[in-house]
């Protein structure tokens, strides 16, 4: 295993292990919550990252007007951030889920756009909503009547029937393929189930939807009946919430396909608008070992969004074990490297997945070094080190899962590899570079 030419040098520490650890202070666990840009909680997603750690590399390790790709963009944090910041930001995704929202995020409307079209909602809804109402009264009663676009059960009863009416009424007029309407759908997605008055649903949490035989069976225990929650109120305030920061000046790229060629699709994507067709940082956390389904964990807001939740799971590269996991990385980072400039640099944080469903497994250990051997170095790529990062993600897990914490990852590894020896030299100057976290950072508030 290579530490590069002249093994650990400055901003490494040579552990003993044969892979230099980088002394890259951790200060994004020390940011709020909600710290970058407002954009950032649209919506609720499984293993995203804090926008504070993508600030502490892009600021790191690139430049305003540089392109910084994410090839496993989830919700958009890294792309979002990096457009925050003046950097070119763009994300891929295979799930359309996560695509939606990052294209939400890299391509938003105006504020003023997007509530005009909420009126321009509201006065349709009024004038037709004595057929919308009629429709969820009649799926509410007997939801197995469906007709050609069947509705679950579950997803009948999650809602008050004047919400559901709204949310129909929403689901049928919403144009995902224009931006101010995948906006209002991601911002709805978002604000479909949580505990608070904020959400339309109280029958769930937020982070993500219960197994659907479960809510049967509390919506039966309980007689649950959700509070009536005006959709377009509640839209209302979450774009209030939404816009509190300034937009990004430019708009970003993001792209619906396999991390597999996402390098070469991001680079044509690039080039089709006239913009730098190579990428200086590529800032990415991919999918972890045996985790996180998406499909399953979102059903009800795959259900509003028109989206098939078995199909996203069956389609996304998350039920790997550890040789298969390593190929599909390589093939992904073997396309990514023509794409990144001479000096380009790859961070990837690597959830380190100690065990599955409360039984230990092998195969996630130490997966960022196995992940440097038998996926990066093969593939040209000079390791400037690794960093820990082993609080954020159980943290986060823990909330989510309760006692059940032991199924997600414990650790989160940062590998940070040079596309080039260029790279690497780069990667370890900046280790100790300070990062500003006002936020905005004074810098770019003149962008
Ligand atoms: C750990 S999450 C990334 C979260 C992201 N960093 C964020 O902050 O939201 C991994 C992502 O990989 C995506 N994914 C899984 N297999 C994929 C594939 N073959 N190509 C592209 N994306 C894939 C999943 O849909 C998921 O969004």
């Amino acid at each position: 295993m290579a530490a590069g030419p002249g093994g650990a040098s400055h901003g490494q520490l040579e552990l003993g292990l044969g892979v230099p650890r980088l002394a890259i202070e951790p200060d994004w666990k020390a940011q709020t919550r909600l710290w970058g840009h407002s954009l950032h909680p649209m919506c609720s997603y499984l293993a995203s990252f804090p926008a504070a750690l993508s600030h502490a590399f892009i600021a790191r390790y690139s430049r305003p007007g540089d392109v910084v790709l994410d090839p496993f963009s989830g919700r958009g944090t890294a792309p979002l951030q990096a457009s925050a910041e003046g950097r070119i930001g763009v994300g891929n995704d295979l799930n359309p889920f996560a695509h939606l929202l990052t294209a939400a995020k890299l391509d938003p409307p105006t504020a003023a756009e997007a509530r005009t079209r909420v009126t321009a909602l509201r006065l349709v809804w009024a004038s037709g909503s004595e057929h919308w109402l009629e429709l969820a009264r009649s799926i509410q009663a007997s939801p197995a009547d469906g007709g050609p676009d069947p509705v679950p059960a579950e997803v009948a009863l999650a809602f008050h029937p004047r919400t559901f009416a709204q949310l129909l009424f929403l689901r049928d007029t919403l144009d995902q393929g224009v931006s101010v309407d995948r906006f209002l759908a991601a911002a709805l997605a978002g604000i479909l189930h949580g505990k608070t008055p904020s959400y339309l649903s109280t029958l769930m949490p937020n982070t993500f939807s219960m197994a659907p035989r479960y809510v049967r069976e509390f919506a039966a225990k309980t007689s649950f009946q959700s509070p009536e929650r005006d959709a377009f109120d509640r839209l209302d305030a979450k774009l209030t919430r939404l816009y509190r920061d300034p937009l990004p000046r430019a708009a970003g790229v993001a792209l619906l396909g396999d991390a597999r060629d996402a390098g070469s699709r991001a680079g044509r994507a690039l080039r089709a608008r006239g913009l730098p067709d190579r990428v200086r940082l590529v800032l990415t956390s991919p999918p972890y070992l045996r985790v996180v389904k998406y499909g399953y964990y979102n059903w009800l807001r795959a259900w509003f969004l028109g989206f098939d939740s078995r199909a996203i799971d069956a389609s996304l590269d998350d039920a790997h074990r550890r040789a298969p996991y390593l190929e599909f990385l390589r093939t992904v980072l073997h396309d990514l490297r023509p794409t990144l400039t001479d000096d380009g640099v790859a961070v990837l944080v690597i959830g380190d997945v100690a065990t599955d469903r409360g039984r230990t497994i092998s195969d996630g250990h130490d997966l960022a070094e196995r992940v440097w051997e038998a996926a990066a170095a093969p593939e040209g790529y000079r390791l400037a080190g690794i960093a820990d990062d082993d609080v954020h993600a159980h943290r986060k897990m823990t909330k989510l899962w309760g006692r059940e914490a032991g199924r997600a990852t414990q650790v989160d590894r940062i590998l940070v590899l040079g596309a080039t020896e260029a790279g690497r030299r780069r990667a370890l100057a900046a280790v100790r570079t300070p990062v500003d976290w006002d936020w905005p950072s004074r810098g770019l508030r003149s962008i």
